[in-house]
């Protein structure tokens, strides 16, 4: 399959289109001609084993990392050479890399402040997104005294609050236990349909991917694999025969020519 997606809504210019990038680590080929498009108010999950390229891919469009070859395109404007505070991306990581010494307040503040925005409309703008993450009466706090999940979402506002026009997120919930996964999947989901931002979302988790996303695409060995939408396909009655999870719950996808689960060698546990 050629390594290429069209945006998910026909028609709307691409929020983010990734062309041919390339990057290598000495032998080891990290990403390997990869070309994607993200739609407008799409969330895009990037799924794929340990080691198959998916952060350093995440990482070139942050500009984190310099691409070997091709180009990140934002709302048609090539930012490949453009400094990575200068893009206008969010980023949340799986460690929440929050500032110790600052208030949950002053870390969601913080791009703000950079960016020059005088407190008069910045305490409104970190209030409200500290309600949107349902930490409305937290900010206060020092990080250390917040939950893992709290912490994450003090780190999803910080990304927020500056409306990027694209949230990068690096296997974001894979620091917290099971439960907090779930809930956070819900609020993550909640937020994205109240924003509207795009987003592209980095997982080893493939029942993460389908249940988050609007296309998942499949990396394998620093390329793309397969690209496509979660789909509920199994009727009742299949449901009814299968063990384990009900089969209404298991997502499948429909994906161009080319069927959905994907042969067996990318298709790996959800969780280590
Ligand atoms: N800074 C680096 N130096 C050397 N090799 C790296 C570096 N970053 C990533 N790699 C290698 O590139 C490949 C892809 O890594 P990565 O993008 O982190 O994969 P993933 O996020 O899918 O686990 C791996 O083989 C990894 O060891
Ligand atoms: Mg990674």
């Amino acid at each position: 399959m050629a390594a290429s997606a069209s945006p998910a809504v026909s028609g709307a210019a691409p929020a983010l289109s990734v062309r041919r990038l390339r990057k290598s680590f000495g032998p080891v080929v990290a990403v390997d001609d990869v070309s994607l498009d993200a739609a407008p108010g799409e969330f895009l999950s990037l799924l794929g084993p340990s080691g198959c390229g998916k952060s350093t891919l995440l990482r070139m469009i942050a500009g984190l990392v310099e691409a070997d070859g091709g180009q990140v395109v934002l709302a048609g404007e090539d930012i490949t050479r453009v400094a990575v505070h200068r893009r206008n991306l969010g980023l949340v990581f799986q460690s929440y890399a929050l500032f110790p010494h600052m208030t949950v307040f002053e870390n969601v503040a913080f791009g703000l402040r950079r960016r020059g925005v005088g407190m008069p409309e910045l305490a409104p703008r970190v209030e409200r997104m500290l309600e949107l993450v349902r930490l409305g009466p937290l900010g206060a706090r020092p990080p250390r005294e917040l939950s893992g999940g709290q912490q994450q979402r003090v780190a999803l506002a910080r990304a927020l609050v500056t409306e990027p026009r694209v949230l990068l997120l690096d296997e974001p919930l894979s620091n917290l236990d099971a439960l907090l996964r779930d809930e956070m999947r819900v609020e993550l989901k909640r937020l994205q349909e109240r924003l509207g931002t795009t987003m592209i979302f980095v997982t080893h988790d493939q029942a993460e991917a389908l249940i988050l996303s609007d296309r998942v695409v499949v990396m394998e060995a620093g390329r793309v694999e397969q690209i496509g939408r979660p789909r509920k396909r199994a009727t009742k009655a299949v449901a009814g025969r299968r063990s384990g999870p009900p089969a209404s719950s298991l997502p499948s996808m429909a994906a161009g020519s080319r069927s959905w689960p994907p042969p067996a060698r990318i298709w790996y546990p959800a969780s280590p």
